[in-house]
Parts: C-alpha cells; structure tokens; sequence
C-alpha cells in the first residue's frame, strides 16, 4: 500500500521505488514502529479524537502485526516503501477502517524521528551495559595485578617500570569516559518528537506530554521543525563509538604487540585465535586486527552522516533517510567489537614472567637511579649526566644497572652506597610511585575501591 498517491495520475516507476525506499533497512525498527503508534492512538483517544473502540482495536491489531513479525508468520516483504507503510497496510487489511485513522494527526516525518530515537535509545543503553561488563573484567585484572610488573612506555621504548594493574587501570579510565558520553547523549536526546507533524505540528488537540510520558521521555520536544530534522543525537552516537572504537583499537593494538613472539607478553587463548592456510607454525592475533580495522568503518559512519547533514535546509528532508543504514552498521560493529574483545580479554593469559624480564632491561630504573643522587644532594641536571654515563657504559658490558658492582659505581660518582640496588629494584621503582594515579600499590589500591564503587551503583 501507498500512503500517498491521491494527487498522482501515473504509477510510480519501479527503479524510483526501488530507489526510494528504506524498508530493507527501518524494518530493523518495527516494533519502536508498534510501540510509538500504539503511544500515539493512546493519546488520541484520551484527548477524543479517536473513539475507544477503535483505539482498542487498533492496539490489538498492532500488537498481532508486531507478534506476528516475531514469530515469523508475517513477512516483511519489499513491496512496501517503508516501515511505516507496511505497518499501516497490515492494519488495514487486518482490522479494516479503523486502521485508516492510525496517522491521524501524525506525518511519517515525526514517526520516523520517533522511531529512531527509540531504537537509538535502547542501543545507546544496550552499549553501556556491554561496556560495563568490560569494565568489571578489567577490574578484576586490576584486583590480580597490582603487583605485576611490566614495563611502561613511550614513543614504544621502554620508559618506566609499571603494573599490569596499572596499564589496566589507563583504559578503565578510558571506557569509563565513553560510559559517561552515552549517558550525556541519553540526557540530551531523551525528548520526543511524536506530535511534531510534518513540520508545523497539528490542529489537532494533541497532548504531547502525554505521548510523551507513554513512551517514558523526559517530555516533548520543544520546536516542532528541529524535532523532524534533529539528527544531532545521532552524531553524538556515531561520534561516542568512533570513540570507543578508538579506545578498543588501540587496546588491541596493544595486545597484538605483546603477542607477537618477541614480546610474549600475552597468550591469545586458541578459542580467539586464528591460523593460516600455508604455515602451520601460525597462530594469528584476527579478532584484535579485525576490532582494529572496524574502527575506520565505524569513524566513517560519522563523517557520512555529518556530511550528510551539512547543507540540509529546514525541516526534514529526505536525505535524513541516509542516517539509518551508518548508524545501524556503527552500532552493529561498535557491540559486536566490544564483546569479542571482552571474550578475547577474558580467556588470555599474561605471561607475568616475560613481562617482569622486559622491564628489567632497557634501563627502565635510570630515572629512580637519578633520583637516588638527587636525594643525595645532587642537582638533578648533575644526576641526568651521571646516569647516562652509567647507562652508556652499561650497554658496553653489556649488562643493567642492577649488575654493576658497587666499585663500578662508585668509580663513577662517590655518593653511590650499598642502598643503590634497593632504590632501583623494580619493587622500589613500582611502589614508590604513590601520587594518586601512578602504578603504586597504594595509589593503585585506593583507585580500585573507587572502580569499585562506581561499578557498583
Ligand atoms: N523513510 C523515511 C525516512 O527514513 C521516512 C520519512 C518519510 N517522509 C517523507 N516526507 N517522505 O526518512
């Protein structure tokens, strides 16, 4: 069925429908379609404007049509231009007249700005629940590993002796800010825009706080022309999961580093592991490459639909049909990312022994070593100098500085004493670092409660 057609003397043609229409993808949306149509004849008839008996049997039709979909039994077929359609047509045909006044005081262009953010709505909670889960995983990694030294780095040098809690604990902080960007987005888009008509709103005595309220808004939407043509939620979704995206590619990064075999920081479990075809030697890190390379998919998805927004004048217009198969794609990719890597994450093991012998060379105690002079009195630009000269002729024997003897020491500056192994041990390097933030297992520890607590509630 058509829902316009009156005022047209030919028959659309075919490649037009086909080019026209988004049923092959706002069918995603067919039951926020039910929900917000069922809203919709509530609020009409308690305002009078559609009687009881056939609000309630459009209700019951609408709700048959959504069960129907479910099970199966109704197919949603290509015939129809959209979701909109083809729900309105099944009503009709099923319950008769009555479904003829389903779109009174409606325009497709307030259903579809509903439907949308209902979907989206439920998506963006939907992400949070999944990005919290992956927080209470990397919590308990946290928990097992405060004193799990690594090595920390910069400029993908060894810097600085850290723990595995610690590196942890740098993308904790990192889903948490994308958790908080989702509930902003929610805050900000969580006003409906049933009742906005096609762009001037409607004669009819509609009660948009109503509808509103039914479909568990925090209220109407305030200007009935930014109602039909607000995307803006939308850019802010697509822009929070190119975050996220970037947050897991760079964790995955990470991990497809510490795979390889000259890291063997971490074991990839065989379950999220990959082989390949020609050498059997192989055991390939594919879940992180692919979390890794989705990430472009979903930045592009943003940019498609800020450009697609750019030149749109007042009010809606049908380019807006565009944001539905970007945003669905980001949302697909940005779930599906975020549960293979908690499943990858999950089952890997951290080669603790490997990681503790890394951060043993590469002079990741030089800076304490320095400090160590410093609190003997010497000026820190003083001890920079010394220590280099020490790091350098260590490299020529090839050994670290927890192997240089005292007299090696001590022939380079006098102020070394027999506490010098101590004060660069790994143990002192990690657990002097207490400032709230740094990888001590103080400050570590006081962090995780506070993890703890916010997880929590
Ligand atoms: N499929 C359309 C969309 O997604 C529904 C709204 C159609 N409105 C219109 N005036 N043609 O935007």
């Amino acid at each position: 069925m058509k829902l316009w057609g009156g005022r047209f003397t030919k028959e659309t043609n075919q490649l037009v429908h086909n080019f026209n229409a988004s049923l092959s993808f706002d069918q995603k949306f067919f039951e926020e379609d039910i929900n917000g149509s069922i809203a919709h004849v509530t609020m009409l008839a308690k305002q009078g404007i559609l009687s009881e008996t056939d609000k309630e049997s459009i209700i019951t039709g609408l709700k048959g049509i959504c069960e129907d979909i479910k099970s199966g039994r109704l197919l949603i077929d290509e015939e129809h231009e959209d979701i909109h359609s083809f729900v309105e047509a099944h009503l009709i045909e099923r319950i008769g007249e009555a479904g003829k006044r389903l779109h009174t005081g409606r325009s497709r262009n307030d259903q579809v700005a509903l439907d949308m953010k209902l979907y989206t709505r439920k998506e963006v909670l939907e992400m949070d629940s999944l990005l919290k889960n992956l927080l209470s995983s990397l919590l308990k990694i946290m928990k097992e590993n405060t004193d799990t030294i690594m090595p920390g780095f910069t400029h993908l040098q060894k810097a600085q002796p850290i723990t595995l809690a610690h590196h942890m604990g740098a993308y904790f902080e990192m889903f948490k800010r994308d958790r908080s960007r989702l509930h902003d987005i929610y805050e900000r888009m969580n006003y409906c825009p049933l009742g906005s008509g096609a762009l001037a709103g409607t004669t009819y005595p509609l009660d948009r706080e109503y509808s509103a309220s039914l479909l568990d808004f925090y209220g109407p939407t305030l200007n009935s022309m930014d109602s039909v043509s607000d995307r803006d939620y939308l850019i802010e979704f697509s822009s929070a999961m190119s975050i996220i995206m970037m947050h897991l590619s760079r964790f995955c990064e990470e991990i497809i580093i510490w795979n390889t075999n000259e890291y063997q920081f971490i074991e990839i479990d065989d379950s999220y592991s990959t082989g390949s075809s020609i050498m059997p030697q192989k055991k390939n890190p594919d879940i992180a490459e692919l979390v890794r390379g989705k990430t472009g998919r979903v930045y592009g998805s943003l940019i498609s639909l800020l450009t697609t927004m750019k030149g749109l004048s007042l009010a809606y217009n049908k380019d807006m049909q565009e944001d539905k198969e970007f945003v669905f794609d980001a949302i697909d990719t940005t779930k599906g990312c975020i549960v293979l890597f908690h499943g990858m994450l999950d089952t890997l093991t951290f080669c603790k022994d490997k990681m503790r012998a890394s951060a043993e060379g590469g002079f990741t105690n030089a800076t304490d070593a320095a400090d160590y002079l410093v609190n003997h009195g010497v000026p820190f630009r003083d001890a920079h100098g010394i220590i280099g000269q020490l790091v350098l002729y260590c490299i020529d024997k090839n050994i670290s500085l927890g192997e240089m003897t005292l007299e090696e020491y001590q022939a380079i500056s006098p102020v070394f004493k027999e506490d010098i192994y101590d004060a660069i041990s790994m143990e002192t390097c990690v657990s002097k670092r207490n400032t709230i933030g740094a990888p001590g297992q103080e400050a570590m520890k006081k962090v995780i409660s506070v993890y703890e607590k916010y997880l929590s509630e």
